[in-house]
């Protein structure tokens, strides 16, 4: 690969790549606001002007104050360019770091904070703005401005989920040609010249396509703000955890913020992972945290004629003593899409243990798909579960005409999700059903017995994605107390019910998982 020099040091490119893109990938920054990754080239904040030394120097004639004749010279200086535009070439030598350099990005930086409102300490972009980033390494300097600023909208509702501050705006175009490259929806454009711009919305037009956080989300100061994180935290009290989203079977890899104060999880924000979601996530992805807390089961649930709350430990033994005397023959158990590989195997194995070739596999009945991340699939994980069954697995409907021939007496299942309703599987109620889960659903609505586990927020684990891709997520808050990951909780089932599955670790059942693992996905940008 060619290589070029950034202030001292080695840089290779691609042919073609700008000089901002090979640092990048480099892992060196250059300053910037209109530049991203994942967007085409605006060069229009002027933030990332480098000196470019070649052979044919590129000068520009100014006038230049001369003490001995006290007058204005001419003279010249070196033209800067946009590293975010400008193509490297092998050889050249770059410096984003010369005086001119810094003395352009300090001038840019002063000239965006003009009229800004600096309303740091109630702007929710406070702690990781890049006009705090950048006026820090690249200003230092107090507003030398006096007179008042321009006044531009504030608190525009710009559709259901995003509000806009006109005067926290730096018109770097992001949000807008996030909008039409990636959402492919132009529903906002720019209005009006000079310091009078404003972001608008198309006439007759909400923002309220399918990727509006994501509009937010790539905004580099507090001039968009999402209703659902708006005034809800202050960033520098997050903690963040790498995850992968449940919410569809493209699984795209995550952050989930949250407080360790209270381990509470405020929001999710996209990982890069080229190879799945580049650097998004959809709307409903990025909400999908919220399910964490509906309709949360906390407690076992022991339905017998009634509805009494126990606790989880009382729950597993309770799942025990009623599955002790059922005959392998006459229990099915059901795999779960919406849980994680290492749960799934260890239902499997029980399964086995148990006698039981009966092994169905719940799953949510899919949604609206798009051509940009969504996949039609709203499970996450129903390549995993499929993958440790090692065959292909009939639907609950199936589960439901073995009931109706009277060739059951239980069922184990895990989780509560199920494409079919409760009112459908209420034949299950005549058996002894017990179900895992972390949240209710159609499937523990007809449990005899519901044992909590945790949600995958809570774990360690990992799901397949429609590629095939094994995707790990770590575990960012606690689960509450006494509830255990599902594979613990079958491992601990099986004990009790004398069939141990041969793993108390994680690792070992990792180990187990082995050779049929599907391939892990490091692939992270
Ligand atoms: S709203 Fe944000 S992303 Fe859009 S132009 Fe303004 S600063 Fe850039
Ligand atoms: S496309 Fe699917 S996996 Fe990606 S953010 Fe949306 S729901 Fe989550
Ligand atoms: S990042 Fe290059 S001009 Fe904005």
């Amino acid at each position: 690969m060619p290589t070029f020099k950034l202030d001292g040091r080695e840089i290779s490119f691609e042919p073609g790549e700008t000089i901002m893109r090979a640092a990048w990938r480099d892992g060196v920054e250059i300053p910037h606001y209109c530049w991203h990754p994942g967007l085409t080239v605006a060069a229009n904040c002027r933030m990332c002007l480098v000196e470019v030394k070649t052979e044919r120097p590129i000068l520009m004639p100014i006038l230049k104050w001369d003490e001995q004749q006290q007058r204005h010279v001419p003279a010249t200086k070196p033209k800067l360019v946009p590293a975010c535009q400008v193509q490297a070439v092998a050889g050249q030598e770059v410096f984003a770091k010369s005086s001119e350099a810094l003395n352009a990005q300090s001038h840019v930086q002063e000239f965006l904070l003009l009229n800004h409102p600096v309303d740091c300490p109630i702007c929710d972009q406070a702690g990781e703005c890049k006009l705090q980033d950048y006026w820090l390494t690249s200003q230092g300097e107090l507003k030398r401005k006096q007179t008042e600023p321009v006044h531009k909208p504030k608190a525009v509702r710009f559709g259901p989920t995003i509000v806009y501050d006109g005067e926290r705006c730096i018109m770097c175009t992001r949000c807008i040609r996030f909008c039409d490259e990636v959402a492919q929806d132009h529903v906002l454009d720019m209005r009006e010249r000079g310091n009078k711009n404003e972001i608008v919305v198309s006439p007759g037009r909400e923002l309220d396509h399918r990727y509006t956080f994501m509009t937010e989300h790539v905004c580099p100061v507090g001039a968009l703000t999402t209703r659902d994180f708006r005034f809800k935290a202050r960033v520098w009290f997050l903690r963040s955890q790498k995850s992968v989203c449940a919410g569809c079977a493209t699984g795209c890899n995550d952050f989930v913020d949250y407080d360790p104060r209270d381990n509470k999880v405020q929001r999710l924000r996209p990982r890069d992972n080229l190879q799945v979601n580049r650097f998004w996530m959809c709307d409903d992805g990025m909400m999908s945290y919220h399910r964490l807390y509906d309709a949360r089961i906390t407690s076992g649930v022991l339905r017998n004629g009634g509805h009494k709350a126990i606790a989880p430990d009382a729950a597993l033994s309770a799942a025990a003593q009623s599955l002790k005397e059922v005959p392998g023959s006459r229990l099915a158990v059901v795999l779960s899409a919406q849980h994680s590989t290492e749960d799934n195997y260890a239902a499997v194995r029980l399964a086995t243990a148990l006698g039981t070739d009966a092994v169905y596999l719940a799953a949510l009945g899919g949604w609206e798909g798009d051509e940009i991340l969504r996949s039609e699939d709203n499970n996450p994980n129903r390549a995993g579960a499929l993958h440790v069954a090692g065959r292909t697995l009939p639907p609950l409907s199936a589960l439901m005409a073995k009931v109706a021939a009277g060739e059951l007496d239980a069922v184990l299942a895990l989780g509560g999700a199920s494409a079919e309703s409760a009112e459908a599987l209420a034949p299950l109620r005549r058996l002894t059903t017990v179900c895992l889960a972390s949240n209710a659903g159609p499937l523990t609505d007809v449990a005899s017995l519901v044992v909590p586990v945790a949600h995958h927020i809570e774990m360690d684990g990992t799901f397949v994605n429609r590629q095939g891709l094994s995707q790990r997520f770590w575990p960012a808050v606690p689960p509450p107390e006494g509830v255990r990951p599902a594979w613990e909780t079958l491992a601990a089932l099986g004990e009790l019910l004398g069939k141990p599955l041969g793993f108390g670790q994680l690792a070992e059942l990792r180990k187990g998982l082995g050779a049929a693992a599907p391939a892990q996905n490091e692939a992270t940008a």
